[in-house]
């Protein structure tokens, strides 16, 4: 039996990768203050609404897609790109729900994901040495030691953008937008003349024509609102544990504890100690939670984990994220699968294709290359059936933007071109092409798996 939780319980625990070179604590614990008092950016019902729709998916009926940015940032803080991301998880949903025949659960990794655990606590250039950059809401990325010094009021910016972004993402699924007459617009504009591109106007088409059909018989927007509006929620990782305490209230309906910052909140692959203060943390908020399972995760312990973070085995509380690298997949996943089905643990498996696939080019820039990333996704894809589970989710850094910071697609981005447009914060994400892309991938093999008809044991 564990003892009692609160918020602040976290604080007795040893804290990975959260900075403690605040230059003054008080002005960090008056900013947390503050936090307390402002409004939560998401309800508790909503995030009840969404462990609902997760437990959908651990029972293989529908599949979740979580995108967006590695981290956010102040500077590409614009209404055009929170469009471009919202429309191209919309168009990715549309293709894996039309081709791959699964009602798809969207999660964003926005309005909220700004902290970032890094590899090395200092960064070294030309011989001076300074802390490293930390995500938005710690520090800046410019190179000098002010830019790089922890400052508080950057917490209150980090929300005051969550909260506008999360505005417009609501506007956008409830206003009209997200209408399934609109379904063309969805495809942003450099990817429209590629032949992902084609490909997907040619299933646009087609919905246009089924809507036609519908309408024609009486079935209109008014009568089945689900045409007009879409459920789209927001997810970030639990890094800076000040912040999510001071986010975290009671639900006056339920009494629970629920962490009002995001609807979903997962816990990162160097963070996920058993008795460490983020697994203590998200063992006490209701929101449904995500643990990311890299290839140091061994069997018994990710069966500790999920008895501190799920032991009721509730459905749609626990998506397990997979990012174990192309070629460490085959080696590492089965394993974990085994273990949990052999203690019928309900889980969401939901693979994360990035960031097991990182390297470094010569000329210094951080890259991932397409084929590895689809690599990881078609083992996924293989593995879990063939284990007797269900490969319900995709996780993905990507943009709406037609970056370059990923090798590889349809487009072909090459070494020389990552230059050109390379404006990540932190890991390289999938352009607007690639992640089309990505989605057919997914879709072919979501229908090929239920074509195939293999026996997925579910949580059902
Ligand atoms: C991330 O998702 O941004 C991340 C840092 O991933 P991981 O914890 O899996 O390395
Ligand atoms: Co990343």
């Amino acid at each position: 039996m564990r003892e009692k939780w609160t918020p602040a319980g976290w604080r007795a625990k040893p804290a990975k990768h959260i900075p403690r070179d605040y230059p003054d604590a008080s002005a960090l614990a008056a900013v947390e203050q503050q936090l307390r008092t402002y409004p939560p950016l998401v309800f508790a019902g909503e995030a009840r609404n969404l462990k609902a729709r997760l437990a959908e998916v651990a029972a293989g009926k529908a599949f979740l897609l979580q995108g967006g940015d590695c981290a956010e940032s102040f500077k590409e803080f614009h209404p055009d790109n929170i469009r471009d991301t919202f429309r191209t998880l919309m168009a990715m949903s549309v293709v894996l729900t039309f081709a791959g025949s699964r009602p798809v659960v969207k999660l964003g990794r926005i309005a909220g994901q700004f902290g970032k655990p890094r590899s090395d606590e200092t960064e070294t250039r030309n011989g001076v040495t300074l802390p490293s950059y930390r995500g938005d809401n710690i520090n800046d990325m410019e190179f000098t030691l002010e830019a790089r010094t922890p400052d508080p009021g950057r917490l209150l910016r980090a929300y005051a953008q969550s909260a506008s972004t999360l505005n417009l993402i609501r506007a956008f699924a409830n206003g009209g937008y997200a209408d399934l007459h609109n379904v063309h617009r969805w495809m942003v504009g450099f990817v429209a003349d590629s032949s992902q591109g084609k490909r997907y106007q040619e299933i646009a088409d087609r919905i246009s024509e089924a809507i036609d059909f519908m309408e024609a018989c009486g079935i209109t927007p008014e009568s089945v609102p689900q045409v007009r509006h879409v459920d789209v929620y927001t997810s970030h990782e639990a890094l800076l544990l000040g912040y999510e305490e001071a986010m975290t209230r009671i639900d006056s309906t339920s009494g629970d504890f629920y962490d009002t910052s995001a609807h979903f909140l997962w816990i990162g692959d160097r963070t996920r100690q058993p008795d460490g203060a983020h697994v203590e943390f998200a063992r006490g908020v209701n929101n449904p939670i995500g643990l990311k399972c890299g290839p140091s995760l061994e069997p018994e312990e990710l069966l500790k984990l999920i008895d501190i973070l799920n032991p009721a085995n509730e459905p749609g509380r626990l998506t397990l994220i997979t990012r174990f690298g192309a070629d460490r997949v085959e080696a590492g996943l089965p394993r974990l699968v085994k273990a949990v089905l052999k203690e019928n643990r309900i889980v969401v498996w939901s693979c994360d294709p990035m960031h097991g696939n990182t390297s470094m080019t010569a000329t210094g820039y951080k890259t991932r290359s397409f084929d590895r990333i689809l690599s990881e996704v078609r083992s996924f894809m293989r593995i879990l059936p063939e284990e007797g589970a269900y490969p319900g989710g995709v996780h993905v850094e990507m943009t709406g933007q037609a970056v370059t910071e990923c090798l590889g697609g349809a487009a072909a981005v090459t070494e020389e071109d990552l230059s050109s447009r390379y404006h990540t914060h932190c890991d390289p994400r999938l352009n607007g092409g690639q992640a089309i892309d990505l989605a057919f991938l997914i879709a072919e093999n979501l229908r090929g798996a239920r074509i195939n008809g293999r026996a997925a044991r579910t949580g059902s």
